[in-house]
């Protein structure tokens, strides 16, 4: 009972806060591992590491439309059952002052229950009216780029956010607003960072996927939450726009000793390599059965209920994972980041 109560609180406290009906829901851990199908297809492994979320189908090889999700998965990390889609970021990892290294553990955001993973936020436009097209079979894209170490590009729809207790309440303001910064934050979090990682919502209305896995999609001109700006003439089609949320528990790494005695230095590093946290980034490539996600749009559906949708429990949700295919160790104190990247901060 009090979760439920705590589950609606949350859940008003969000639309309160962008004004707006939105898919709110978990995607669960399926499998952390050196794998990406989108900038390095067929590589076993990748240079660097990720956490995924949703479908079991997640594999290096999966060839747009060709590849389809859908049929391939046995089951999903989702709350909504017909999303097969796959969503992926990289990991945080603290890095201690004796220079060891240990992944961040993830918590289960607000009302939601999960083993980690991500919050996936699918929403329309806050008009209640301006109808969105959702993505099509073999659809994919990626936001942020790893290799970045200072503010710039694309990098508009990433953020972090310091939380100083565990459970924040009130949660803020929309992403990217008031303290949040595209650097990872300098200070302790008392109750943990998280990262949102917001997706351009126009579509060129052709191609499902690009070179560079951006530039068939493009932000819009203008908009407080991007959604309610136009679209670019050359990417006329709105999308419902993407969001990724991540929360990072680093309580048991708020200890001074174990932090740098360089006060100006911030300890968190993502399985990048990347000291600074403006190489953060996203990808996805669609998965939902047939037009279950036009017609949960369609309905305005909010948070994880939705008529239109068949949903499962977060425990059945939390029984679906995969063996890491990459054979090498991600967890407890560790030498050096898996692939044995450099750590940069410039
Ligand atoms: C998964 O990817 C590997 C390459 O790492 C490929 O050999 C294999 O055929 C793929 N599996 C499927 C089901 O496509
Ligand atoms: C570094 O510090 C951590 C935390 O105290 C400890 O668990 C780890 O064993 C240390 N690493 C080395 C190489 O001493």
């Amino acid at each position: 009972m009090q979760w439920k109560s705590l589950a609606v609180a949350v859940a008003l406290l969000v639309q309160d806060a962008l004004g707006q009906q939105m898919l709110r829901f978990s995607c669960g851990q399926l499998v952390i591992e050196r794998v990406d199908p989108l900038v390095n297809p067929g590589s076993n492994p990748s240079p660097h590491l990720h956490q995924v979320g949703g479908g079991d189908s997640f594999n290096a090889s999966m060839t747009a439309v060709e590849y389809d999700p859908v049929k391939m998965s046995t089951c999903t990390t989702c709350t909504f059952s017909e999303d097969f889609s796959n969503y992926w970021t990289a990991n945080l990892y603290f890095k201690a002052r004796n220079g060891s290294l240990k992944r961040v553990p993830q918590m289960a955001n607000q009302g939601l229950k999960a083993n980690g993973g991500l919050t996936i936020y699918y929403i329309p436009p806050y008009d209640g009216k301006t109808t969105v097209t959702a993505f099509k079979p073999g659809f994919r894209m990626l936001v942020g780029d790893a290799m970045l170490r200072s503010a710039k590009g694309q990098q508009r729809g990433i953020c972090h956010r310091c939380f100083s207790t565990i459970n924040q309440v009130p949660f803020g303001g929309a992403p990217c607003t008031g303290a949040d910064t595209s650097s990872l934050p300098t200070g302790f979090c008392q109750g943990g960072i998280r990262t949102t990682i917001t997706f351009p919502t126009c579509w060129d209305g052709k191609n499902v996927d690009s070179i560079d896995h951006k530039s068939h999609v493009a932000y819009p001109s203008s908009g407080t939450f991007e959604s309610t700006g136009p679209c670019p003439s050359t990417h006329p089609v709105k999308l419902p726009q993407l969001m990724y949320e991540i929360m990072w528990d680093t309580r048991q790494f708020n200890t001074k000793d174990l932090w740098p005695t360089d006060t100006t230095k911030q300890p968190f590093v993502y399985s990048t390599g990347d000291g600074t946290g403006y190489g953060q980034h996203g990808d996805y490539v669609f998965g939902w059965k047939d037009d279950s996600l036009q017609r949960a749009l369609n309905a305005r559906c909010s948070n994880d209920k939705c008529s239109q949708l068949k949903s499962q429990t977060s425990e059945a949700a939390m029984k679906c994972a995969k063996a890491p295919s990459v054979n090498e160790l991600t967890e407890g104190w560790l030498s050096e980041l898996p692939g044995s990247l450099p750590i940069t901060y410039a």
